[in-house]
């Protein structure tokens, strides 16, 4: 399942890994789009920057993303203004125009103009045009140029729609692979510890004057209590070859609403968004995505299929600023939900302001010690309930036995006292693993989509062996051996 935008770019050149003692002015962890973003830029001002990545440069989520490049962020803006307030609202809508126009500046800058390119981007619906009209009203408070329309670039008719021109689409992995070049950074070096300014690999240590962590859900446990504040939605993207053309950045809401763009010779269509962990939704997502493409694009063929998840913060606002007071000389950049560009872009220049010494006029809306008001702790309370959920359903007894799995598919089953997290593939080999999650312990769901052991407290996620796939766990599982459905151990 390998993003598109993986197939077609070449692979960047390998980056040492972190070995012996090294110091800098700041360090960044994390190697995706924020990551070298706020490298690019603190490198760009003067400082001395190195970024450290557990893997490879842009293998996480941002190779996954659809890569669209808008301050129009879903059916956000009237929402947005009832929960952080108009002012705050404002903010967020003025960081995220500026953050567009500068990321095609930086693209540019970096030689990378050709995979980054302007269109416009809508926000449409098939059922729902009287949520449209509330938006577009919220749109010109909140100062954002949108325009009520009913023509797509698409096989798409929608009962409304709302355009908004001078936006973008990119390729992620070639624009920021050449924003990257200039950067000094080591591949291969999670981060195993933090203590105060200084953080351990497995090979190396680096101290710095401040550090950013990037790490798409905060690599921290518990610390500023990220973990009750923060889930992440997985959603699911088919690359479909079509001479048909979409023009712009198209994102759907209410039933039949997907997410639809252009990039070389394919169409990308998104959608079937859920919580992370959860298993009935999971279930059957791509093939119900398949029969949207059929609708749309009848006869295609599937170039490529991948999925990707993104962290949701109750009021919308990623947070962007200090980790939290215990930690000083620490910041900490998440929870851009679905627009990771724009936010990731406009929380690399707030933490360039902050470390150079200008505060940024919008900081105050990102900040991650911010209140929250009436409606966003709703939705705190709700993300509270599911981690206790999670939490709850490790005392629950498992009913199956393994030897009841048929070939593809995974449950939590009874293994003598005790539970374990079985799949049985194809060849009838079993392949069990701990059905706990390493992050804080939450029993992990079988997704049947992807085939991967997800977390439902806060989305971290396992192949079927138990190898981690994607955080906030930082430690694998102990990995069993892998059985045949005869009992023989497999070879
Ligand atoms: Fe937090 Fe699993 S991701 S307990």
């Amino acid at each position: 399942m390998t993003p598109y935008f993986s197939l077609i770019t070449p692979s960047l050149p390998p980056r040492p890994t972190l070995r012996g003692e090294h110091a800098c002015d700041v360090l960044v962890i994390g190697g995706g789009i924020c990551g070298i973003l706020t490298a690019r830029l603190l490198h760009d001002r003067g400082l001395d920057v190195t970024l450290v990545e557990a893997e490879r440069l842009l293998s996480g989520q941002t190779r996954g993303t659809t890569a669209k490049v808008t301050a129009q962020h879903g059916l956000f803006a009237a929402k947005l203004e009832k929960s952080a307030g108009k002012k705050h609202a404002q903010m967020v809508v003025q960081a995220n125009l500026e953050a567009v126009r500068a990321l095609g500046e930086l693209a540019r800058a970096a030689g990378a103009d050709a995979a980054f390119e302007s269109v416009p981007s809508f926000l449409y619906t098939l059922d729902c045009p009287q949520a449209l009209e509330e938006e577009a009203d919220a749109c010109a408070r909140l100062g954002l140029p949108v325009t009520m329309t009913r023509k797509l670039g698409a096989p798409i008719l929608p009962a409304a729609a709302l355009r908004l021109d001078h936006q973008a689409q990119m390729n992620p992995l070639a624009v920021l692979g050449a924003v990257a070049e200039p950067l000094r950074v080591f591949e291969h070096s999670r981060v195993l510890a933090l203590d105060g300014l200084r953080v351990q690999t497995a090979q190396g240590s680096v101290r710095a004057e401040r550090i950013i962590v990037c790490t798409h859900y905060p690599m921290l446990p518990l610390t500023g209590g990220y973990f009750l504040r923060l889930y992440q939605q997985r959603a699911y993207v088919l690359a479909l070859r079509t001479d048909e053309r979409v023009e712009g950045a198209l994102y759907g809401v209410g039933a039949g609403g997907y997410s639809l763009r252009s990039a070389r010779g394919a169409v990308l269509l998104g959608g079937e968004s859920h919580r992370c962990g959860d298993a009935r939704a999971a279930r059957g997502a791509y093939a119900r995505l398949r029969c949207a493409a059929d609708q749309l694009f009848p006869g295609t063929k599937e170039l490529a299929r991948w999925s990707a998840q993104d962290c949701i913060t109750p009021d919308g606002i990623p947070y962007v600023g200090a980790y939290s007071p215990r930690l000083p000389g620490v910041y900490v950049a998440t929870g851009f939900g679905k627009w990771g560009m724009t936010g990731s872009m406009a929380a690399a220049q707030i933490l360039a302001d902050a470390l150079t010494g200008h505060q940024s006029p919008v900081a105050a809306a990102f900040s991650p010690q911010r209140a929250v008001g009436a409606s966003a702790a709703g939705a705190l309370l709700r993300q509270a309930g599911h981690a206790c959920a999670g939490l709850g359903s490790c005392a629950l007894p498992p009913l199956l036995a393994s030897e009841s799995l048929a070939p593809g598919e995974g449950a939590i089953v009874r293994d003598g006292l005790q539970k374990r997290a079985a799949y049985r593939d194809e060849d009838g080999t079993l392949h069990t693993c701990s059905p706990y999650c390493t992050h804080l312990h939450c029993q992990l769901t079988f997704n049947a989509a992807e085939r991967t052991w997800d977390c439902p407290c806060h989305g971290s996620r396992f192949d079927v062996d138990g190898h981690l796939l994607c955080g906030p766990a930082q430690r694998e599982q102990a990995v069993a051996a892998q059985k045949k459905s005869d009992g023989s151990p497999s070879p």
